[in-house]
């Protein structure tokens, strides 16, 4: 999501003649775009901005502004706080940047904007966007969340939940694949209640119309949320050819004592029948998830039950957090806080469990066909943004993404087809030969056309 709004800014800011630039000292305007979920990724931003401070007084009109979560939460008080900071602006404020930004520049004044926007914020991808060599892209179909878990503060940064209209969303698709994206990831932060509210197709159906757009290859979503997983939804898996085969389900926990007091509104019971039937639409289906260890109350018990259910779903991936409190939010005034230690102590357990069921699942990958949509060179070799133009590419060593979303690194082995040039945006079949902790390598088999599918590892196993 932060991704897709820092690219919105960068766009909304181009016409005032701001371009990106990697090189942060040559910078005349440094937006530093914040997230607020974890403690931790707030404090960054604050010793970030810090770090600015050396900058500002050697460059005095440079502009330094602060967006996005943390901002919309704190508003004045960052201003405050920071005292060469020029502008603070919210989530909602990002269609105003342009406006704002222009104020600082004509009347060097320091301004806080935090005001809600008059509906849903999205940008609608123009073709010159879509055409910086990037083979995969974010496209967001709904904004907010309504479901308030208790240990949450998106929905008070990011507001309600705001459905975006599914011709809209076919549009920018299709305006990507035009400009040469060949992947897009549907993004909200529950995309599958998406239109519920509004009353416009059902989220299925909207998949469906995305699977139906001309020279689009591949596509995913992001995030779902296991008490609004239909089952026509597991079905999309199995009926939609594109829809890449994994499926991020955020469970936080295995404990129902726990699910409960997060206001997650299901079970581990109903969780494990949701992980039971997408594979039984879906078999090869990777499954990853979000974990949350030591939140208020947890107790040794109730960690167990969440390494259980690791073990029982055995993820092909996941990411694990230790709970902080966050303002606003109902968990942060709840009782019996479990010590940093433990936290740190149970995170440890957890992520050891899954290396092992990671590593395992990778391994017993060797020797299988692999559907690759190349991203380009893999970075060590990159010669200036991973693309490579009319050199023969023998020898050098490939990046792209599985449907499961493995990231698998390949060559040309001695046995593999012919080719030169650029693979960037090609479909590609690779012949896994490696498995190592966060990623797969092998050799090249095969280059599109033939005839490929985003159904996963093995769908073309000798
Ligand atoms: N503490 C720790 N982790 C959190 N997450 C959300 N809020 C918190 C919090 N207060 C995690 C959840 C969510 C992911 C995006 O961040 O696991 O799925
Ligand atoms: Fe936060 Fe996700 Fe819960 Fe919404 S569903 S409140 S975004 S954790």
């Amino acid at each position: 999501m932060n991704v897709y709004d820092s690219e919105r800014m960068a766009k909304l800011l181009a016409p005032l003649n701001y371009r990106l630039t990697s090189e942060i000292d040559s910078a005349d305007l440094i937006i530093v775009n914040t997230c607020a979920i974890r403690e931790k990724a707030e404090q960054k931003v604050f010793s970030f901005v810090g770090r600015l401070a050396g900058m500002k007084k050697k460059k005095p009109n440079l502009i330094i502004g602060v967006g996005g979560c943390v901002a919309q939460q704190q508003g004045q008080k960052i201003l405050k706080r920071v005292p060469f900071l020029d502008v603070v602006f919210g989530t909602h404020a990002i269609g105003r940047l342009a406006r704002l930004i222009e104020r600082v520049e004509h009347e060097r004044i320091r301004l806080v904007d935090v005001a809600p926007a008059p509906g849903i914020e999205v940008f609608d991808a123009p073709p010159e966007f879509g055409n910086d060599g990037q083979v995969t892209r974010f496209v967001t179909i709904m904004q907010g969340c309504d479901n308030y878990c208790t240990y949450c503060v998106v929905p008070y940064v990011r507001g309600r939940e705001q459905s975006r209209q599914p011709d809209k969303i076919v549009e920018e698709i299709q305006s990507l694949v035009n400009c040469g994206v060949r992947e897009v990831t549907l993004l909200g932060q529950n995309v599958n209640s998406y239109g519920r509210k509004e009353g416009l197709c059902t989220f299925a159906e909207l998949l469906e119309r995305v699977n139906a757009v001309d020279g689009l290859a591949r596509f995913r979503f992001t995030t779902s949320h296991p008490k609004d997983l239909s089952t026509l939804l597991c079905r999309a898996f199995r009926d939609f050819d594109k829809l890449c085969s994994h499926i991020h389900l955020p469970v936080q926990s295995g404990s129902n004592g726990v699910l409960k007091r997060m206001n997650r509104r299901y079970t581990r019971e109903h969780y494990l029948g949701k992980i039971a039937e997408l594979r039984h639409y879906s078999p090869r289906i990777a499954v990853s998830s979000d974990f949350i260890v030591g939140f208020p109350g947890e107790t040794g018990e109730d960690f167990e039950q969440t390494l259980d259910l690791i073990h029982t779903v055995q993820y092909d991936s996941l990411f694990a957090f230790k709970y902080s409190d966050r303002p606003d939010t109902p968990a942060a005034h709840f009782d019996d806080k479990v010590p940093e230690e433990e936290k740190d102590e149970r995170l440890k357990a957890l992520l050891d469990l899954q290396d092992g069921i990671t590593l395992e699942k990778h391994r017993s990958l060797v020797g299988s066909i692999q559907e690759v949509l190349v991203e380009g060179l893999s970075k060590k070799q990159s010669p200036a943004g991973g693309r490579l133009s009319g050199q023969d590419s023998t020898g050098l060593q490939w990046n792209g993404r599985a449907p499961s979303n493995r990231i698998v690194n390949f060559e040309k082995g001695p046995d593999s087809p012919l080719f030169s040039g650029d693979l960037t945006g090609k479909l590609v079949r690779v012949k896994i030969q490696a498995a190592y902790a966060h990623s797969l390598r092998g050799t090249l088999e095969g280059i599109e056309p033939a005839p490929f599918n985003s159904k996963g590892d093995q769908s073309y196993a000798a």
